[in-house]
C-alpha cells in the first residue's frame, strides 16, 4: 500500500535504510506525526490485526483519513464527480511527439483555451490578491480556473461544509494541486486553525484519471482498525504500553519558520522526552530527523543508539548552481530505543 498523497518529509524512499531497525513483531501501533503515513504502510502490511493510533496536528488532513474510513462510497462519489468536470476541460499544455533521428521527442504547446489570460484575469483580481474565479470560469472554462474556483469554494466553504464534502475537496485539489503537495495559507507550520490549504495549480496534464480510487478503497480497509485523532504528540502516549512500535518523525529540526530558534529546540527535546517515555512503558520506539552537524541529538540519545543516512534531495530542495539544479545532499538519523 502507498500512501495516498505526496507529504513534506514523507518517508517512503527512507523504509529500506529503516529495514533492519524494524521490529519482528508488535500488537499496537502509534505514529503521532502521522503526515502520509509510509511507515504506517509498512506496519499495516506487517501486522494488519495490530491495533493503530495515528495523529497529526493538520486536521485537515486527518479529515481524509476519517472520511476515508467512515465514508468511503460518498468520498468516492464527490471526487469523482469533480475528476469528471475537470478532466472535461482543457489543461493549459498540451503534447505532441515527434520522431527526432529516429528518436521520440515530446513538445508542449500553451493549449488554446486553457492557457492562463493574464489580462481576463487582472480584471476580475479583488482584494487581498483574491480573483473572482466563479466568473473566471465562466468566462473561460478550463482546468485552470476550474482549480482556483475549486479551491476557493473550498476555502469559503470549510467551516459549513460536512467532514467527508470538505475530506473530498481536498483530495481533489492535492491530487490537481502543484507537485500535489499541501501548502497553507500562511507560511506557519501546521499548528493553528487559520492554516488553510493555498497551493497552487499543478501541469494539470492527467489524461484518464487524477487519482487512484483502488488505492482508497485499500486504505478504506485498513483504517477500520484504526483510531484516528489530531491533537499535539504528546496526546498519544497514553496508548503506549508494551508490544507497541511507535514511530515518531517530526517537522525536520532547523525546519520551522522560526529555524535554529529555542523554540524550535524545546520542541525536538519534548519530542526526545516522549520517546523516553514511550520507552519506559515498554514500548519500542524510532524517532527520525536531519543531522544538523551540532551533535543536538547525540548530546540527547541517552542509552539509545543513533544511526545516520546520507540522502540526496531531488524534488524540491534544489540548490541553485550554474548550470541548472543541483540535488541537495543531508544527513537523517533514526534513534533506535535501547
Ligand atoms: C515530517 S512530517 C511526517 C511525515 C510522515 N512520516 C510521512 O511519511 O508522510 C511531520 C508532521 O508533523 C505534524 N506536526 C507538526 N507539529 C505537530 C505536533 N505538535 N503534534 C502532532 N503533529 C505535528 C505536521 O503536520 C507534519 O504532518
Amino acid at each position: 500500500m502507498k500512501p495516498l498523497f505526496m507529504w513534506a518529509g514523507g518517508k517512503t524512499k527512507l523504509l529500506k535504510d529503516f529495514d533492519p531497525y524494524l521490529p519482528d513483531s508488535f500488537s499496537n501501533y502509534i505514529e503521532p506525526f502521522f503526515g502520509g503515513g509510509a511507515m504506517f504502510t509498512w506496519a499495516y502490511e506487517k501486522n494488519p490485526d495490530a491495533s493503530f493510533v495515528i495523529n497529526d496536528l493538520n486536521h485537515h488532513i486527518m479529515g481524509i483519513y476519517s472520511s476515508i474510513k467512515e465514508d468511503v462510497d460518498s468520498f468516492l462519489d464527490i471526487v469523482d464527480s469533480l475528476e469528471r468536470e475537470y478532466l472535461a476541460l482543457a489543461p493549459p499544455t498540451y503534447k505532441v511527439v515527434n520522431k527526432v533521428n529516429g528518436k521520440n521527442k515530446t513538445t508542449w504547446f500553451p493549449h488554446p483555451w486553457g492557457k492562463p489570460d493574464k489580462k481576463l484575469e487582472k480584471s476580475y483580481k479583488l482584494k487581498g490578491n483574491q480573483y473572482n474565479w466563479a466568473e473566471l470560469y465562466k468566462i473561460q472554462p478550463s482546468r485552470r480556473t476550474f482549480y482556483f474556483k475549486t479551491r476557493a469554494e473550498y476555502q469559503e466553504n470549510l467551516k459549513e461544509w460536512d467532514l467527508t464534502t470538505k475530506s473530498a475537496y481536498l483530495y481533489f485539489l492535492m491530487k490537481t494541486g502543484f507537485n500535489g503537495v499541501w501548502q497553507a495559507k500562511s507560511d506557519r507550520n501546521a499548528e493553528t486553525d487559520d492554516n488553510i490549504f493555498n497551493t497552487p495549480c499543478g501541469l494539470m496534464r492527467q489524461t484518464d484519471s487524477i487519482y487512484d480510487r483502488d488505492l482508497v478503497r485499500e486504505w478504506s480497509k485498513a483504517l477500520q482498525n484504526v483510531e484516528i485523532l489530531s491533537g499535539d504528540f504528546t496526546e498519544t502516549l497514553e496508548h503506549c504500553s508494551g508490544s507497541t512500535f511507535v514511530y515518531l518523525d517530526p517537522p525536520y529540526r532547523g525546519g520551522f519558520a522560526d529555524y535554529n530558534t529555542q523554540k524550535d529546540d524545546e520542541f525536538q527535546e519534548r519530542v526526545v522526552e516522549y520517546f523516553n517515555n514511550a520507552r519506559d512503558k515498554g514500548a519500542y520506539c524510532l524517532l527520525s530527523n536531519r543531522d544538523l552537524g551540532d551533535g543536538f541529538f547525540e548530546d540527547r540519545k541517552g542509552q539509545n543508539e543513533i544511526v545516520r543516512f546520507d540522502v540526496t534531495y531531488t524534488v524540491g530542495r534544489k540548490k541553485k548552481v550554474e548550470n541548472g539544479h543541483e540535488a541537495t545532499k543531508a544527513t537523517e538519523i533514526l534513534m533506535i530505543s535501547r
